[in-house]
């Protein structure tokens, strides 16, 4: 029998079978660390004089000229190996001969597996924050050049407030920020190191879990082998990360595309970030967000389909957790792209303010502040708003903006109204007033600017 663990086996197994539950398609990917482990491993064999410290030495060296081998693209993986610890392990045979076959003690595959996974997530995740946080940059580059910029605010997508345009920017800084701490947040727990838990029940060798604990920088080890082997609950906590992380992006890909509509006009992508039509030749379609906004189905559909794997799962491993990897794979790829194109796309946006400016002027935005006018001259606010109510609507009826009425038309409504309602109701006036911590008045956004960016600066 050709297979490592061909002993027990009197026939070959089946083609298909060898084919459908191989792993080495996707999981070579681990290479890396599923060496660094190995390494630590083996150290470790050899500090507990569990295996002489010549072998110890050698196999670290035919690990480590492995390493090199990959790196340069000069090994070919087999799926007659099945999987990545198997395929290297195969190679430390041929590259140092039968001493290679003694890395494998006090170990198994499951938390050879577990332990790579851990590495694996725990880099990434990593990746992901720095990922984040030059999209945080792209905002509030933005932002900063912004800090005018007045747009109208929607709730239900219908003009509500004016807003600073910054001010929105900011609102995804924000967002992305308890992205990154929900990432940096779950490494408290992918910092838990499962080798030495053996297949399930820890292993009859002496070995020092503290020693690979410490050469692998983990922050402890699990305390229990079974839970160990068993839990990918750190790969799913990713994936929920990367799930609301994708929701937020989604959100913004779908405002810049309507923002860059032909009816709103408010934005202007940069041509190097759009495609054209093979048959409409007057298109410009905003791909890059739209794709944005679509790729978010795939990674929500990752976190369905882990949680599902591991739903009924009895204690401890079972090859349906090799299911956990193509999809953690595929997340961080999209994710990758994603916030990198953000970035970019965020920066090189043209802003058509004035698009921006003739809208907030040209609609009702400023009734509110009408009725606050009215409530602060002592009129209830809930009598103030039946009467703008009534303003607005005499308003669109004689095809007017509420700056366009005049006084005497304001009076016949309400005798508190004075010439100065006009200056209350230009949109600068409407956007300044509302200086409410965190609102989006001038002030208020300026200081929110300073917070921004010495969260940037001091991390968490
Ligand atoms: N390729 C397997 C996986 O990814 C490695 C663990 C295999 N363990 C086993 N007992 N078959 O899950």
């Amino acid at each position: 029998m050709s297979k490592l663990w061909g002993g027990r086996f009197t026939k070959e197994t089946n083609k298909l079978v060898e084919e459908y539950t191989a792993s080495i398609a996707y999981d070579q990917r681990l290479a890396f660390e599923d060496i660094e482990g190995s390494l630590a491993h083996v150290q470790m064999l050899g500090e507990c004089g569990i295996l002489p410290k010549e072998d110890a030495e050698k196999i670290k060296e035919g690990l480590e000229k492995i390493a090199e081998k990959i790196k340069n693209g000069e090994v070919e993986f087999s799926v007659d190996n099945e999987d990545i610890h198997m395929n290297i392990e195969k190679m430390l045979i041929d590259e140092i001969g039968p001493v290679g076959g003694k890395l494998h003690t006090g170990r198994s595959r499951n938390d050879q597996v577990a332990t790579d996974m851990h590495l694996y997530v725990r880099k990434t995740t990593k990746e992901m924050i720095s990922l984040i946080t030059h999209v945080q940059e792209a905002l509030l580059v933005q932002a900063k050049v912004n800090t005018e910029t007045m747009m109208p605010g929607y709730t239900h997508l219908q003009r509500a407030q004016p807003v600073l345009f910054a001010h929105h920017l900011l609102a995804y800084f924000w967002m992305l920020e308890r992205d990154k701490e929900r990432f940096a947040d779950s490494l408290k727990r992918t910092d838990w190191l499962p080798l030495g838990a053996g297949a399930l029940a820890g292993t009859t060798f002496p070995i020092d879990r503290e020693r690979t604990r410490e050469l692998l920088g983990f922050g402890r080890i699990y305390p229990n082998s079974l839970d160990a082997v068993s839990d990918r609950d750190f790969v799913l906590e990713f994936l929920a990360n990367a799930s609301i992380l994708m929701a937020h992006i989604s959100r913004l890909s779908e405002e810049m595309v309507i923002w860059s509509s032909q009816e709103f006009q408010f934005i202007e992508l940069d041509d190097s970030f759009c495609t054209g039509s093979s048959i409409m030749p007057q298109k410009k379609n905003p791909d890059v967000p739209e794709l944005l906004r679509g790729k978010t189905g795939r990674v929500f559909g990752h976190l369905l389909g882990l949680l599902t794997v591991l739903k009924g799962l009895p204690l401890a491993y079972n090859k349906d957790m090799q299911e956990d990897k193509e999809g953690i794979f595929d997340t961080a790829d999209t994710l990758e792209g994603a916030l990198k194109l953000l970035a970019l796309m965020i920066e090189t946006m043209k802003v058509n303010k004035e698009k921006m400016f003739k809208a907030v002027s040209n609609d009702y935005s400023n009734a509110t502040d009408i009725a606050d006018y009215l409530a602060k001259k002592g009129l209830p606010f809930r009598e103030a708003h039946a009467v703008i109510g009534q303003i607005v609507l005499y308003a669109i009826q004689n095809d007017k903006f509420l700056l366009d009425l005049t006084l005497d038309e304001y009076k016949r409504f309400s005798p508190l109204f004075e010439k100065d309602i006009f200056e209350v109701l230009k949109p600068e006036h409407v956007v300044k007033a509302r200086n409410s911590t965190g609102g989006t008045g001038h002030e208020q956004v300026a200081a929110q600017l300073v917070m921004a960016e010495k969260q940037l600066e001091n991390g968490f």
